[in-house]
């Protein structure tokens, strides 16, 4: 698979078996989740577009660099409200423009309840987010949703990627780079990832 990067980090591998274990329960669940989101915002934002910049030291004049490129994360609500402070708290300026979707239980098809993308500011690039990439129909509708609205680089992070949902949204969009804090064995029979981690909104939010 092209574009698809797994984090490959001692503390990654022990807050996704904190995820992955049922016997976690929120608080546990939640710091372990947050924990990841600054690893994929570390992973996701290390080739941002920088400018460079003269500023003055205690002691002498130096060239550095800042970053120029306007960012926007955008999380796939519920759970994906989980990874933005991962990056919020570290690209600056970012802008967050949320995306309302949630899957229909019996057709695992995105059911779409908000979007007010046409009301957020310019940005140069998008960074999609949600714990999970399972069938790829939910990742799939929001990069549409942002494609439609003139954002041509964007790229998609996610802690559990089922290798059906990465290459459902490789075939439909092939530019979309993928980064997993794991990719997963693949989808049972009601299209939750295994050996996966559950329902990633319901134990973030403590409403299992
Ligand atoms: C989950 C998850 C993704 C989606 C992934 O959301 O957070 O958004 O399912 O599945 P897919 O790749 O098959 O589209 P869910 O519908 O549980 O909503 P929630 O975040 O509000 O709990
Ligand atoms: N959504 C989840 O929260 N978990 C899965 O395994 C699949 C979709």
């Amino acid at each position: 698979m092209n574009r698809v990067f797994e984090l490959n980090h001692v503390i990654v591998k022990h807050y996704l078996t904190i995820l992955r274990d049922h016997n976690s329960g929120t608080a546990l669940f939640r710091n372990a989740l947050d924990k990841l989101g600054v690893f994929l915002a570390m992973e996701m934002t290390a080739g941002l577009a920088v400018q460079p910049v003269t500023i003055q030291t205690p002691l002498v004049k130096t060239e550095s660099l800042m970053i120029k490129e306007k960012v926007a994360v955008v999380p796939i609500l519920r759970a994906g409200l989980a990874l933005v402070r991962g990056f919020s708290d570290f690209i600056p300026d970012v802008s967050i423009f949320h995306l309302g979707m949630y899957r229909d239980e019996a057709t695992s098809l995105p059911v779409s309840y908000y979007n007010k993308l046409e009301e957020w500011p310019e940005v140069d690039s998008a960074i999609v987010v949600d714990p999970m990439l399972a069938t790829g129909g939910s990742a799939i509708a929001a990069v549409s949703a942002l494609k439609s609205r003139g954002i041509d680089k964007i790229s998609f992070g996610c802690v559990i990627a089922a290798p059906e949902g990465i290459e459902k949204l490789q075939q439909k969009y092939p530019e979309i780079s993928v980064t997993a804090c794991s990719i997963d064995d693949g989808l049972n029979e009601i299209n939750y990832i295994v050996p996966g981690l559950g329902d990633a909104g319901d134990r973030y939010f403590g409403t299992v």
